[in-house]
């Protein structure tokens, strides 16, 4: 006989053949609540309420009647507690499955047109990605071939072949990040002369970039890591008006048709005749201002004709080659061309600085 049917018969009945009122109530208890865990709906949720909690026919009523008023005296307290514990339950629990049943459906995520839409970061050109393009598009329609080099470099191809003289200043650990087995950091592009002419016969016209590094602690116009650009040509009978040439037509094309170029007599280990090479200051038109120092001029880049011992070095012959070469400082001409002051601003990545080159 199951519980539910058990509530139709008096309760001393039932202690007599065997039941507790624990165990009578207990029952009843996982009864109900097997039912009230499959209540779905507010229909179903009403139905549970009133089979058991129904004033005229639900099982509370029931129990109250043939149970509780039924039992012997001595029982009475113990079947009264039981008797109020689950119907308290029950009151409970079907005020829960009502409030589920009822509550409205979570509205779906509807497309909402008027939101603002996720905005999509563009990145934006480095201002040194952007002057190295411009420089390159000078160059090569001049037949310039573009080539990189490797970033660690011997002490052969930075110096030695380069016509340091093993003393120079530059080779000094203060100028040079020197590697545990000897490398080196490359200080300049220049080893890319070398390492082109050795594989390659002339002529030869070459534009090299990338980064350089130096001992150097950041400032504003510091940074241990830099790029640099090389050109340089090597053919037989270049001149030194060839290398002029070529140099102010490029300071035209990326300054400015105005530029005015002056070459000043310098001295470099891999070149000879070496100058260094100004132009009219960008920011005052040559009239004299701070950054020029009242100049207006500022220097731009080294230059010179390839030195016959760096020729040689390469394995070419300098009675039958000559070459001229220069080098420049990317940070710094975009920093001339776009009016940064300071070249750390060019690698702290801050892309409030960055997006305005977008
Ligand atoms: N390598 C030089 C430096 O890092 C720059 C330079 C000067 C390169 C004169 C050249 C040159 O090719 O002819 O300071």
């Amino acid at each position: 006989m199951s519980v539910l049917e058990k509530t139709a018969r008096p309760i001393t009945e039932l202690i007599a053949e065997g039941d507790s009122p624990a165990s009578l109530y207990g029952e009843l208890r996982s009864v109900f609540e097997t039912e009230s865990a499959s209540v779905a709906g507010a229909r179903q949720a009403r139905a549970l309420r009133d089979r058991w909690l129904g004033r005229k026919s639900g099982v509370i009523t029931a129990t109250n009647r043939r149970w509780l008023k039924a039992a012997p005296r001595e029982l009475k307290p113990v079947v009264g507690k039981l008797q109020n514990l689950l119907r308290k339950e029950l009151e409970a629990a079907v005020k829960r499955a009502a409030r589920t049943a009822s509550a409205p459906a979570r509205k779906d995520r509807r497309l909402d047109p008027t939101l603002p839409g996720p905005e999509r970061v563009l990145g934006s050109v480095h201002p040194v990605r952007m002057a190295l393009e411009e420089v390159l598009d000078i160059f090569r329609p001049l037949g310039y071939t573009v080539a990189e080099g490797p970033e660690i470099e011997t002490f052969f191809y930075n110096f030695e072949a380069l016509n340091f003289p093993p003393d120079h200043p530059a080779v000094d650990e203060m100028d040079t990040l020197f590697l545990k087995d000897g490398d080196l950091l490359r200080t300049h592009t220049s080893p890319c002369q070398i390492r082109i002419m050795e594989a390659q016969p002339p002529p030869l016209r070459y534009v090299v970039h990338g980064k350089v590094y130096r001992n150097d602690t950041a400032d504003a116009t510091h940074s241990p890591m830099f790029h640099q650009l090389e050109m340089f040509a090597v053919d037989a009978g270049i001149t030194f008006g060839d290398l002029k040439g070529t140099l102010e037509h490029f300071a035209a094309r990326f300054f400015g048709p105005d530029t005015k170029t002056r070459f000043r007599p310098s001295y470099f280990p891999f070149t000879e005749p070496s100058a260094e090479v100004d132009i009219t200051c960008p920011f005052c038109n040559g009239s004299g201002c701070r950054v020029c120092k009242q100049t207006g001029f500022i220097e731009v880049l080294g230059c010179g004709m390839i030195d016959p011992n760096v020729l040689r070095n390469a394995g070419l012959d300098p009675e039958s080659h000559q070459g001229f070469a220069a080098g420049f400082g990317l940070d710094r001409f975009a920093m001339l061309k776009y009016g940064i002051d300071d070249i750390l601003l060019l690698y702290q990545g801050d892309v409030r600085f960055l997006r305005q080159f977008r």
